[in-house]
């Protein structure tokens, strides 16, 4: 089973940004905790991360027809972006949708998914532990 995990702006920048929101972990032990779980469960697990909300939408778009399911944290543009919600509906992949931190406890401009009209669950305030969560509930539907 093939996996991408997809992380948004400043996600890189984990372990320095807003420790007290987002934990003291850095980006390099999310890629590790995603590699170890790619490992443990047997699976094809890619990532991809970045700042640039086109560079999102082509690499969903890149999914087609190659990828079985997708782990999302669009960051800001969660609550933004219309262009990454109609990507993936475009390749209609099944898709997780997770936040580090507990969005609904944050401010209401965080309130709303463009995202999450489209996820079929989304992971929210269970810190990097949420991604392990996210690509383990897809193997479970998915897998085999
Ligand atoms: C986030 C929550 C978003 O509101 C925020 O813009 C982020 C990270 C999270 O993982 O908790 O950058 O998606």
């Amino acid at each position: 089973m093939r996996i991408l995990v997809i992380n948004g702006p400043n996600i890189n920048m984990l372990g320095i940004r807003e420790p007290a929101i987002y934990g003291k972990n850095t980006f390099s032990d999310l890629l590790s905790l995603i590699e170890q779980t790619a490992r443990e469960e047997g699976l094809d697990v890619e990532q991809f991360q970045s700042n640039h909300e086109g560079a999102i939408v082509d690499r969903i778009q890149s999914c087609y027809g190659t990828t079985d399911g997708i782990v999302i944290n669009p960051a800001a543009y969660t609550h933004t972006s219309v262009a990454i919600l109609d990507a993936l509906k475009a390749v209609g992949i099944p898709a997780v949708e997770v936040h580090i931190s507990d969005v609904d406890k944050r401010e209401p401009f965080r309130q709303i998914s463009y995202a999450g009209l489209y996820c079929e669950k989304t992971i929210k305030g269970h810190g990097l532990e949420g991604y392990r969560e996210a690509i383990l509930y897809l193997k479970e539907r998915y897998g085999q």
